[in-house]
């Protein structure tokens, strides 16, 4: 049977055909019919990232049937990479596989250049693999006496040539490479340009991987993500606390250090970039990757990390109108802020939204996306500050709510950090008044026999964050407070639990080795925390002129711990349908990896946060007022109609307010 002179191929999952004259390669095909199949050898046999694989059959619907020996015999690079492992069974290199007769090809997706890696965001839409630094192997010309041409154009000429990447800008530290890389390489060379335009390094011989880091920088911990930047995946993680702390446990007094020590911004930088530095050692190590391999790292932070990370004071930020010192994104050499990696690394630094409301904030708008939605979208990042974003596609507004550290066990007698031995879940029956705890470390509750074991091993030290939140909203549900946040002194008569302190009464959560109270202060200190919370949030809910919000997303670690029924009972948060309020998880680290990942999400944070109207708590004379009715639980006047569902609240008791709800009198209270 004589062979055909053209071949018909059809590519899925694109559906792209065509019709190719036989010996033409199965990735020469794809690329003419625009089917994205990666490769950073160009063709040469050696990445294996071209894969592909034949689809057998009949094919009515394309007029094909498809057969494996419609492709030449398999190639001895074929061979020693499926030896090698890196080519899977059943799969051929697009590049060595030549077209013979009709098939249908599927290009698997860790195949394409632009695949989906962050699936967090595919409700919305999907995040592109499209990472900013690309590799590129090229066999370079040799010089010779009639061509006077010097080594860098040789290089660009190949990589116009063989990849089309044209009007390349290529720093001196790299041509002060290149020479050696050139000829170490016999003329071989892998290219790593950066956003297309930039020759970033040159490698002799050939390279297939390249990574970067996104690292999320919190005033209490600083986490990072190594990725392996051509195929998106996290190759390790790790965090450290951030060793600021140590001049200061929040923000604002690490401010009034550097206000109160001239000069000691130096020192605070120098620590978080050695943290910095640290975790990409400590990364790179757990990856056996080397940092010369890390060519890309996108921070995040809130305004103060932000500018103690790039070397600005942030004195400006600590006071009234808090000016940032930039709002644009930042695009630097990574050894410029002292980040060790390979001496061409690129470092991208999100853009701050506001003086209050920082890069963090923009990682988690890139995260969530809410400007790509249409439903109202509230996004809180609960922390000292609360950063709250609220509106859709047509509207986006941000703001930041001064709630302190209550949330996070400070101020609070029994308080503590999230650590093995705290109280985390509160339950308590309204007819005894009786607690049921549940500690971090232990999977039971303290009345299952299994609890008294772990109790002994681990104690029970304190309350956390999500502890507190659930100790308060219960003791409301058990009555054993009023909705003013008044301790019931009356309930003494029912329980022993309720134990006079001096004018006030204190909730006995806890009686072992360390006896833990809810006092009418710690009370007091969540009220003011969530009456913050709240009139931020519906500051921004009056400005998008809303009474109602569709979802809610609570980003960071209290978010992820917090129970959503609680957080609403206490009215931290305002009335939504339960199902639509869920942890967003790090949305701000997510951002970072997305911005690592994608660079067009880089263009696209930095417009949409130039687009967000920013709402100033601070000089919004309806703040107080906001923040007066939200110290009520769950709110003075606001309606809970959706918690009401899923929620019995307790009956109003004598002197607590009239039927509608409304105590009698305001109590005289002040925004912290
Ligand atoms: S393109 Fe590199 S092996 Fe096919």
């Amino acid at each position: 049977m004589s062979r055909p002179a053209e071949a018909l191929v059809v590519f899925t999952p694109s559906g792209r055909r065509g019709r190719f004259p036989v010996g033409t390669t199965v990735l020469q095909a794809a690329r003419s019919l625009g089917v994205d199949v990666d490769s950073v050898c160009g063709g040469r046999g050696i990445c294996g990232r071209c894969q592909v694989q034949l689809s057998e059959g009949d094919f009515a619907k394309h007029g094909i049937t498809s057969r494996a020996q419609h492709l030449s015999a398999v190639s001895s690079a074929e061979t020693e990479l499926t030896a090698s492992s890196v080519l899977r069974a059943g799969r051929r290199l697009g590049c060595s596989a030549l077209l013979e007769g009709d098939v249908v090809i599927d290009v698997p997706a860790d195949s394409q250049v632009h695949r989906q890696v962050v699936r967090k965001r595919a409700e919305v839409h999907d995040i592109e693999l499209d990472p900013v630094v690309r590799l590129y192997y090229v066999d370079v010309q040799q010089p010779d006496m009639h061509d006077p041409a010097g080594d860098l154009r040789r290089v660009e000429e190949a990589l116009e040539f063989e990849w089309r990447l044209e009007g390349l800008r290529c720093d001196l530290r790299v041509i002060q490479s290149l020479q050696s890389a050139l000829r170490a390489g016999d003329w071989k060379v892998t290219v790593a340009v950066h956003n297309d335009n930039e020759i970033v390094s040159v490698w002799p011989g050939f390279r297939d991987r390249v990574f970067g880091v996104a690292v999320d920088v919190g005033s209490t911990t600083i986490a990072a993500h190594l990725c392996n930047m051509s195929t998106g995946e996290v190759v390790a993680a790790s965090g450290v606390m951030n060793p600021q702390i140590r001049f200061g446990e929040d923000l604002m007094s690490r401010v009034s250090y550097v206000q109160m020590n001239p000069g000691s911004e130096e020192q605070l930088t120098a620590v978080v970039r050695e943290a910095v530095n640290q975790l990409v050692r400590d990364v790179a190590a757990e990856a056996g990757v080397t940092q010369e391999e890390i060519l890309d790292i996108t921070l995040v932070g809130n305004p103060i990390m932000h500018h103690l990370l790039l070397g600005i004071s942030p004195v400006e930020l600590g006071v009234a109108p808090f000016a940032l010192a930039t709002d644009g994104a930042v695009r630097v050499w990574a050894s410029e802020l002292g980040i060790e990696l390979n001496s061409d690394a690129r470092a991208y630094v999100l853009p701050c939204v506001a003086g209050h409301v920082g890069a963090d904030t923009a990682g988690v708008v890139l995260s969530e996306a809410p400007h790509l939605r249409d439903a109202i979208t509230l996004v809180v990042d609960v922390g000292t500050n609360a950063e709250i974003v609220l509106g859709n596609r047509d509207r986006l507004l941000a703001a930041s709510s001064p709630t302190g550290p209550a949330f996070e066990g400070a101020q609070i007698s029994s308080g503590q950090r999230a650590a093995p031995g705290a109280i985390e879940r509160v339950r308590i029956d309204p007819q005894t008044l009786e607690p049921r705890i549940r500690i971090i470390g232990s999977e039971h509750w303290s009345d299952e026999p299994e609890f008294a074991a772990d109790a002994a091993r681990l104690g029970v030290t304190g309350i956390c964050g999500s502890g507190i939140i659930e100790a308060v909203a219960e003791m409301y549900l058990a009555g054993v407070l009023r909705s003013d946040g008044i301790v019931r002194g009356e309930a003494a008569a029912q329980s022993p639990r309720i134990i006079a302190d001096g004018r006030t009464f204190s909730y006995l959560l806890h009686d072992g080795a360390q006896r833990i109270l809810v006092t009418q202060n710690d009370v007091r200190a969540i009220q003011l925390a969530k009456a913050a919370l709240y009139a931020g949030i519906r500051l921004l809910m009056d400005q998008l002129r809303v009474d109602s919000v569709d979802s809610i997303r609570l980003a960071g670690a209290f978010g992820s711990h917090i129970d959503v029924k609680y957080a609403m009972v206490l009215g931290l948060i305002p009335d939504c349908e339960l199902e639509h309020v869920t942890s967003a998880g790090n949305a701000a680290g997510t951002g970072a990896r997305i911005a690592l990942l994608d660079r067009k999400a880089r263009d696209e944070i930095e417009d949409v946060v130039r687009r967000i109207e920013k709402v100033e708590t601070a000089v919004e004379p309806r703040f107080q007022a906001h923040f007066v009715d939200a110290m009520a639980i769950p709110h003075r006047t606001a309606s809970f109609p959706n918690l009401a569902k899923t929620v019995t609240f307790p009956p109003r008791h004598a002197g607590e307010g009239n039927d509608s709800g409304e105590p009698r009198r305001r109590r005289r209270v002040r925004a912290p």
